[in-house]
């Protein structure tokens, strides 16, 4: 079975959207949460774009150990430069460059010619190969570029020392049949396309980009990009707990696992969801509060009798827990500390007591307490100590 890496941009392209704003505190908590969800790349930023950007590049470089870091970076030395100085020590240093290759892109956002936009991606992959031992390179608005153009682009920038090339659907534009071609457009007209990782990164303007990211993993992707909770730039990215759980109760169809963890999944989403503000959509696939809800009394019937009749995904597969003993004011510290550990949680006394009498306060104003108020609490007690 194909392994396909998991390239999560909450951190970038997610902390991109409007209104959202994590001071570095929330970044570190959101770098080490998608370590423990099992990502294979987090993109933590733009270095060369703030300061701010740059110091939690940083930090999350120096600190993460299991999964490759990286940052994006225009095409240019001054951001690869800057960008250097923020992964050089991390586990596996990779640098993300990019650069439009659509004409609406280089007529009228970058000013430049066809020619001058190869030249100038080629020259900054060369630049980036002298530092860098892994080199990404996406050409921006792929999917509305004139395809000999962008295979033209692809083949140089992987002689030039790239080792994984994105696809971006920039826009949100492209529909899943059209990708797909788009993928197998490349593999026959691309002769190096065999030295490089194919990469897919969709937005969500026309509500596709799931369904996109997966075409382009039955086309030959072998890297996914996508943020928790969908977030990320307009309507939004791939959502990263859709494409991990489609590809694990779909393997049989797309032959593909990625290494997530998938019981973290439900402690990210929320987690995402608390220091970025945007709501999570009770009906949203995998992670909605309604996503493991069955209301119709047929359906209840059907899934007393037997569950598969209308459950495709156990809610333990993404870690929400099944028991459905509903806490509340009366409920004690045992029954506390039960459920904070089938949340995957095991605390000190110390903090079990503190948690307790936030969980006592809560409880005096709220009647059920859920495992998404209970994960707040954690989260702010970690986050405010
Ligand atoms: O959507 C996009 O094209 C991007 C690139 C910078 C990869 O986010
Ligand atoms: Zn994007």
């Amino acid at each position: 079975m194909r392994k396909i890496n998991i390239f999560d941009t909450t951190l970038r392209d997610g902390e991109q959207s409007a209104g959202i704003n994590l001071n570095h505190s929330e970044k570190m908590e959101v770098a080490r949460q998608l370590e423990r969800l099992g990502v294979d790349i987090i993109e933590a930023g733009f270095p060369a774009s703030s300061k701010g950007d740059f110091r939690a590049v940083k930090e999350i470089a120096d600190t993460i150990r299991n999964c490759s870091v990286t940052g994006l970076s225009r095409s240019n030395m001054k951001d690869i430069d800057i960008s250097w100085e923020a992964l050089k020590d991390g586990a596996e240093p990779r640098l993300h460059l990019f650069i439009a290759t659509s004409p609406i892109h280089m007529q009228y956002k970058l000013k430049m010619t066809p020619e001058q936009v190869l030249q100038t991606a080629v020259d900054s992959v060369k630049y980036a190969a002298q530092k860098f031992p892994i080199i990404q390179f996406s050409a921006e608005d792929a999917t509305r570029s004139d395809l000999p153009f962008l295979a033209q682009v692809v083949k140089a920038v992987i002689d030039a020392g790239a080792t994984v090339i994105n696809i971006p659907d920039t826009v949100g534009y492209t529909t899943p049949k059209e990708y797909g071609q788009i993928f197998t457009y490349l593999k026959e007209n691309v002769p190096n396309i065999g030295k490089a990782i194919l990469s897919t990164h969709c937005h969500d303007d026309l509500g596709m980009a799931v369904a996109n990211s997966l075409s382009a993993v039955e086309h030959g992707a072998g890297q996914v990009e996508c943020t928790i909770n969908g977030i990320g730039e307009r309507a939004g990215n791939a959502a990263l707990e859709e494409i991990g759980v489609a590809l694990h109760i779909r393997n049989d169809f797309y032959q593909a696992k990625t290494g997530l963890n998938l019981q973290q999944i439900k402690k990210t989403s929320t987690l995402v969801s608390k220091l970025t503000g945007v709501i999570v959509p009770p009906n949203k696939a995998v992670i909605g509060k309604n996503a493991f809800a069955h209301e119709s009394g047929i359906h209840q019937d059907g899934i007393l009798k037997e569950k598969s009749t209308y459950e495709i995904i156990s809610p333990e597969l993404v870690g929400v827990a099944s028991n459905d003993m509903v806490l509340g004011k009366h409920s004690g510290r045992h029954a506390f500390r039960n459920r904070m550990e089938e949340l995957g949680y095991t605390l000190t006394t110390e903090e079990i007591n503190n948690l307790f009498v936030a969980f006592k306060e809560l409880a005096d104003k709220k009647k059920e307490i859920t495992d998404d108020d209970l994960l707040s609490l954690l989260f702010e007690e970690k986050l405010g100590s």
